[in-house]
């Protein structure tokens, strides 16, 4: 059978960002930058970038800036033609979607990442889709989600993006049981979710970078309640193996957890760092700060 192209992909933000509350009070945690850009930009960029051209995102309360984002801001653009802010106004034309490209869906109640990808069905219908989970972000060469959509080219089936994580942390993370490693690509024989370190089959992780089939969803529908009584994408994804190819891509890159504090600031220092207009002022303060 002929591999479906990749084109939607789901970008759950219904989350509650406990962990940066109080910003997050009154503000999306994907709205937080990292330098100048809000995480959910990097997320839709990164996405593109791999041929994705339908999103859907899973919103809650208190999540309209995220949709509003991505409109045109008529006012702005005018006030920055007017004023001669070229640069400015490229950024944000470049930055512009195709007219009806966005999609929203409401998960009333956070009832865990396998709820929120369920509240998508509609819109994934029969088609293969990406997640991106906007608060994992990824420093590559090739953007993350590319690569697993060529691994997803080249397998046909599910692709997780995966990396090793501290033994004593697997109790954080999703954990695969590995069989068969062929370069870069992992066969998954098993998925646990947030195992104790004593348990973990392995400690390779998932990150928040997923190509599925749409058979997902129908594992999903069963609603059944796992780690931390949510409903666990990880449980369904794990119903899938030995129906179809599921594999772990060991991707190139850096990742870091925008969720955690620590993770959030290590991304600021390594995202200024790679560019060009900021690295070097950069790298001269944080000498300061080091040699203290
Ligand atoms: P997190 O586990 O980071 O939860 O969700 P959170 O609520 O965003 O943050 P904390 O832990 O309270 O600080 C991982 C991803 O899944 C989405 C989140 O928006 C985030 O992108 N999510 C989680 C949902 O969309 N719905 C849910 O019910 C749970």
């Amino acid at each position: 059978m002929p591999i479906k192209p990749l084109r939607k992909a789901v970008l759950p933000v219904a989350g509650l960002g406990t962990r940066f509350l109080p910003a997050t009070k009154a503000m999306p945690k994907e709205m937080l930058p990292v330098v100048d850009k809000p995480l959910i930009q990097y997320a839709v960029d990164e996405a593109r970038a791999a041929g994705i051209e339908q999103f859907c995102m899973v919103t809650g309360r208190g999540k309209t800036a995220l949709i509003d984002h991505f409109d045109i801001a008529f006012e702005l653009e005018a006030t920055l033609a007017e004023r001669g802010k070229q640069s400015a106004l490229a950024t944000l034309r470049s930055e512009a979607m195709e007219p009806g490209s966005i999609t929203t869906v409401r998960q009333q109640v956070p009832l865990g990442l396998g709820h929120a990808i369920w509240c998508a069905r509609a819109f994934i219908g029969d088609d293969p889709f990406a997640i991106l989970l906007p608060d994992d972000l990824v420093l590559s060469e090739t953007p993350c989600l590319k690569q697993l959509a060529d691994a997803y080219n080249q397998t046909g089936g599910n692709v997780v993006a995966v990396t090793e994580v501290p033994h004593d942390q697997t109790n954080r993370y999703g954990i695969l049981d590995i069989g068969e490693i062929v370069g870069n690509l992992v066969q998954v024989l098993g998925l646990v979710e947030k195992p104790d370190p004593k348990d973990a089959p392995s400690d390779l992780s998932i990150i928040g970078r997923y190509v599925l089939l749409p058979e997902v969803v129908a594992h999903l529908a069963r609603m059944d309640r796992g780690a931390g009584n949510e409903v666990q994408l990880t449980d369904a994804m794990a119903r899938m193996i030995g129906h179809t190819p599921f594999h772990g891509l060991k991707f190139e890159g850096r990742r870091f957890d925008c969720g955690d504090k620590v993770g959030f600031l290590e991304a600021q220092i390594a995202f200024a760092l790679a560019r060009p207009d900021l690295g070097p002022a950069v790298r001269e303060f944080l000498k300061a700060y080091t040699n203290a």
